[in-house]
């Protein structure tokens, strides 16, 4: 299966986790999404031991939130020991409430206002991602006016096409994400920061893409920071205590995914970077890598049951179930794969073409087209759909008043709520 902690028992039953999702199906209802909190401590760790190998003891994965964002996460990141990459004073706001150090959190997003700014200061944030120059002057007068001096990082544009899917595309020199190498921005930028009151310059960030396979990517805009640095040196003789490498590495949606070591790429992007580094003559400033995606993605999948079998002779078939695109936009938005299973006939033959579709009032709501489920597919079954756990509850809707899935937690044999179901009262809580 496209993940290890997925098997199927010998009546063909789908196990995640180790547990029969009928049994949660039936305790919980359906739909929910179901996460494995297990498979989330091995990818932190994963990234804790290779980032330390590759670059140093002092070396810090920083779990970008914005993959999955709820309370229970981020006491698991502070458990684990990451930092965490926040993007908007709700994300900090939860971190928070869960009481993670927020001295730990880097705050980025290209717009941030004054009222954010302040937030995140009141907060007590430790770090800004500064993305462009007006916001650093912002950064920098909203510090003076609070008594206090702020930690910055300055995002950087390395100019590299990570050649993935355009949307989240956000390395190339054309990109609304951070200052531009090749522009001149970068310098401008750095030089003024450098002037400024009441901001420190802490390193530089830069993040080119994400559901990335390729080692490559890495290793081209950690060369093409290096170089950065070495010209920043020259002209100002300013060397950063920190670089952030940014989040991208890819997982396994679907069997035709490669199979890919992230400890391995890490250890051959910290190669390169040290080669880099004695070639300049630069101290190897502490490193950051922000992982979304591959911390929580394969850690989570989402659990419906199927209403509507429709069957236009001639033309297609329809699987329907009870969610769709509020809780999964991924397919309406990328067109994303992803592996679609009937957890309870998995010995059976899939040979029925369908398009397995949502509730909602709309046709573009597909959560997977030209999927083959078993030919038995009948009102009642449940449907699992795999490795959902990373922007997927992130980036739900209530479209059509639809209420949002809970989170189950699976962790050491056990079960829990970790984000209970709505109720219509929590649907209309804030309308007057
Ligand atoms: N750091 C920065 C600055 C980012 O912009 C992102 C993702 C990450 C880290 C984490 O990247 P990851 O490791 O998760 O690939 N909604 C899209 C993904 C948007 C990614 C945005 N930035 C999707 O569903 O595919």
């Amino acid at each position: 299966m496209i993940c290890n902690n997925l098997s199927v028992t010998p009546d063909g039953r789908l196990l995640f986790a180790g547990r029969d999702l009928r049994d949660l199906a039936d305790q919980y209802g359906t739909a929910l999404y179901v996460m494995d909190e297990d498979r989330i401590r091995l990818m932190c760790r994963t990234y804790q031991k290779a980032m330390k190998e590759a670059f140093g003891e002092n070396a810090l994965p920083l779990y970008a939130s914005k993959a999955c964002s709820f309370k229970q996460i981020y006491r698991i990141m502070k458990e684990e020991k990451m930092g965490i990459d926040v993007v908007s004073p709700g994300e900090i706001y939860t971190a928070k409430e869960a009481g993670f150090d927020l001295s730990l959190a880097y705050y980025h997003s290209n717009n941030k206002s004054d009222e954010d700014i302040r937030f995140a200061m009141e907060c007590g944030v430790g770090y800004f991602v500064v993305d462009n120059e007006e916001e650093v002057y912002a950064v920098s007068r909203i510090a003076w006016e609070m008594g206090l001096n702020q930690k910055v990082l300055l995002r950087i544009t390395p100019g590299i096409d990570p050649h993935t899917y355009e949307e989240v595309a956000t390395g190339k020199v054309d990109s609304k994400f951070g200052s531009a190498i090749e522009t001149g921005q970068a310098m401008e930028i750095t030089k003024k920061t450098l002037a400024l009151q009441n901001v420190t310059l802490a390193g530089f960030h830069c993040h080119v893409g994400s559901q990335v396979f390729d080692s490559d990517v890495f290793i081209r805009s950690a060369r093409v920071m290096v170089e950065f640095i070495a010209e920043v040196r020259k002209e100002t003789g300013y060397l950063p205590f920190e670089l952030d490498l940014g989040g991208g590495y890819g997982v396994r949606y679907v069997e035709t995914d490669p199979v890919y070591s992230i400890e391995e790429s890490i250890l051959e992007v910290g190669r390169e970077l040290k080669e880099m580094c004695r070639l300049y003559d630069l101290p190897l400033p502490q490193i950051h890598m922000e992982p979304g995606r591959s911390i929580v993605a394969d850690a989570g999948l989402t659990l419906y049951t199927v209403g509507t079998v429709k069957r236009i002779p001639g033309y297609k078939n329809y699987v329907s179930v009870n969610g769709g695109m509020s809780d999964n936009p991924r397919f309406a938005l990328y067109g994303s794969q992803y592996t679609v299973v009937l957890p309870e006939k998995m010995k059976e033959d899939c040979d029925f073409p369908c398009s397995v579709v949502g509730r909602c009032c709309e046709s573009g709501d597909i959560l997977q087209e030209n999927v083959q489920l078993p030919a038995s597919v009948t009102r009642g079954d449940l449907l699992a759909v795999l490795t959902t756990g990373a922007y997927n509850y992130s980036m739900a809707s209530h479209y059509n008043r639809v209420l949002k899935l809970p989170v189950i937690m699976l962790a050491a044999g056990k079960d829990y709520v970790a984000v209970r179901r709505e109720t219509f009262e929590d649907l209309t809580a804030c309308d007057l």
